[in-house]
């Protein structure tokens, strides 16, 4: 079976006191995380040494990077590098997130130099795609989410995509309180399996985990991650509240 994963991502928000209280929380809890279930906290940069720490010992549960950049080291105030990240012993890194899309102007081809550096150092990443509401609108979105996966994926190796973490994250889904119905969501993780399979292979397609992101809270977690090629989620908001994110690690498969 496919890796199931519940990632946070908890975008700019939380002091570190208020981190580490709702890591305590989470890690309280004896979770019976099977050998195919991870969890994943993609923490702010600051804080992911404290997370670490005290995830440390934990079984499938792992901090990931929001971002990196695309350069090994140098001078570029204020980034981070993916050989950094490594240096600190993080393994996941969030990229193409669509808020990084949109107001950092982050595009596929610059995804694609991203992909390319986190994976020389080690690092694995989430890799975020997904349609705006005008494109959703107009039928397209298909063809759109190809494209992300064409310009930023698929110069990859078979060796390379093989086992990928890929988010499916609707921007029209994201932190509006409109989740995709469960068909919508499993209509694109398809589209997306397929894709892949055409490009690569089947058991390529077979690998890759797709997570779906767009309001996932404690609700309605069971039911989206029941479907077929849906493979957990990638929460924002219900992962900053202990009780929800708890039960959303509760609700993979
Ligand atoms: P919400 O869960 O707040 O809608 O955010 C989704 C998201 O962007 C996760 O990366």
């Amino acid at each position: 079976m496919r890796t199931q994963i519940a990632a946070a991502n908890w975008k700019m928000n939380l002091a570190l006191s208020e981190a580490e209280a709702l890591v305590d929380q989470l890690i309280a809890v004896p979770h019976q995380l099977n050998n195919n279930q991870l969890v994943i906290l993609a923490v702010p940069f600051p804080y992911l040494i404290a997370v670490q720490n005290k995830i440390a010992g934990k079984k499938n549960i792992f901090v990931a990077a929001q971002n990196c950049y695309t350069k090994k080291s140098g001078a570029f105030t204020g980034e981070v590098s993916a050989a950094m990240l490594q240096s600190i012993g993080v393994e996941y890194v969030v990229l193409g997130h669509s808020e990084r899309r949109e107001y950092f102007k982050e595009d596929n081809s610059l995804l694609a130099d991203k992909v390319n550096i986190a994976l020389e150092h080690n690092l694995k990443p989430v890799f975020c795609c997904g349609e705006p509401l005008a494109v959703r609108e107009a039928g397209t979105q298909d063809k759109y989410v190809e494209t992300q996966l064409q310009e930023s994926l698929f110069h990859l190796s078979e060796h390379e995509i093989t086992g990928f973490i890929i988010a499916y994250e609707p921007i029209w889904a994201i932190g509006t309180g409109k989740t995709a119905t469960n068909q919508q969501a499993q209509d694109m993780h398809a589209n997306i399996r397929s894709v892949i399979a055409g490009k690569y292979s089947v058991t390529v397609a077979d690998s890759i985990s797709i997570l779906y992101g767009g309001s996932v809270k404690a609700s309605n977690a069971k039911e989206i991650f029941s479907m077929t090629d849906v493979d957990g989620g990638l929460v924002g908001g219900a992962s900053l509240i202990a009780d929800e994110f708890i039960t959303i690690m509760n609700s993979l498969k």
